[in-house]
């Protein structure tokens, strides 16, 4: 009698346990029949009214009964929570096509950009870009480039001076004397980098930043020079632009030559960014200068060269018609985000 309830109840309470899909549903089997009032717990309770002479065989089955069924629980508690745990993993897993976190970005300054496009435009040519130094012998920045004691630009109200003998450089062009005296020719560089004077106002600045270039070797005239900023002006600006050439003075070039761009903004018509005149002055250029190759010690005989001096904030300010140069060293990142 007693037997066959135990089998009975066995029976579904391991039915009951395989049914289980999850470890709540397990947790409620085990409490109807292994809980205080549970059905299996019922039968241990009814023990005590079996008759003496059966109880050791009924405990006996009773307790193996209860061990079986203990372990038939703890085995399924295994193995739902590792099949819960796995479908977690399978749910947590991570969508990359969701969109993306709307954080803030960082992005590069437009004199950086435009430096770096500069850059790029005469690697493509097949220059080499070399560095110079900031704080700079007033050797390599005046006397190389055959700039004289008693030269204007090297006046103190032009020169950012730490002893008399070391300064600021004032331009990229001291680079160039760096360049001679290491590289022996053909040679054909770039040295972007920044450059220091004592002016401020809306299109000078204490701190700028030039590129200078430099390409010596046998026969370079100053149609090489011409053609090379040409197909810079065409790259940099639009395929229309056009240059020309007009005389100046620089001490370490014979001649000199001031470059102009045609407007970018009017394309020549004349427009308040060229001030009527169809035209923009875009860079310092010429033929190096026979006396500052044999100073660096380049045979002037044999080698000739042109070098030039580009400002990026001033590339910058034509390309993107920026009226105030201080537009570029504020800072201001809702002015600055729209060249990203
Ligand atoms: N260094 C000149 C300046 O800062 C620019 C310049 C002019 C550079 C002529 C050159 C050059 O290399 O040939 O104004």
């Amino acid at each position: 009698m007693l037997n066959q309830r135990i089998d009975s109840v066995k029976a579904r309470c391991l039915e009951a346990v395989s049914a289980a899909i999850d470890s709540r549903q397990l947790n409620d089997v085990k409490v109807r029949f292994l809980g205080k009032n549970g059905e299996f717990t019922a039968l241990l309770k009814s023990l005590k009214d079996v008759p003496p002479a059966e109880k050791p065989a009924a405990g006996k089955l009773l307790n193996e009964v209860r061990v079986m069924l203990e372990g038939a629980f703890a085995d399924a508690e295994t193995s739902l929570r590792l099949a819960e745990k796995a479908a977690r993993v399978e749910r947590e897993t991570l969508d990359v096509t969701l969109s993306r976190y709307d954080g803030k970005q960082g992005a590069l300054h437009p004199l950086t950009l435009v430096k770096n496009e500069i850059v790029d435009i005469f690697l493509g040519m097949g220059y080499s870009v070399v560095d110079g130094p900031e704080v700079e012998y007033a050797y390599y920045n005046f006397e190389a480039l055959n700039i004289p004691e008693d030269h204007p630009a090297r006046d103190v109200i032009d020169t950012f001076y730490i002893t008399d003998k070391i300064l600021l450089r004032t331009q990229t062009s001291a680079a160039q004397v760096h360049t001679m005296e290491t590289l022996k020719p053909p040679i054909r560089v770039i040295s972007p980098g920044k450059v220091y004077r004592p002016d401020d106002d809306a299109t000078h600045s204490p701190m700028f930043q030039q590129i200078e270039g430099l390409v010596i070797d046998e026969h370079i005239t100053l149609a090489d020079l011409k053609g090379t900023l040409d197909e810079f002006a065409k790259r940099f600006f639009s395929s229309d632009t056009k240059t020309r050439l007009r005389p100046s003075h620089f001490p370490f070039t014979e001649p000199s030559v001031e470059v102009d761009l045609s407007c970018p903004m009017c394309h020549g018509e004349g427009c308040r960014l060229c001030k009527g005149t169809g035209w923009l002055e875009l860079l310092g250029a010429g033929i190096v200068n026979p006396a500052v190759l044999e100073m660096s010690g380049i045979d002037s005989k044999k080698y000739s060269g042109f070098a030039f001096g580009m400002g990026v904030e001033r590339a910058t300010m034509v390309k993107y018609g920026i009226p105030d140069m201080r537009l570029l060293f504020d800072n201001d990142v809702r002015y600055l985000r729209q060249f990203r």
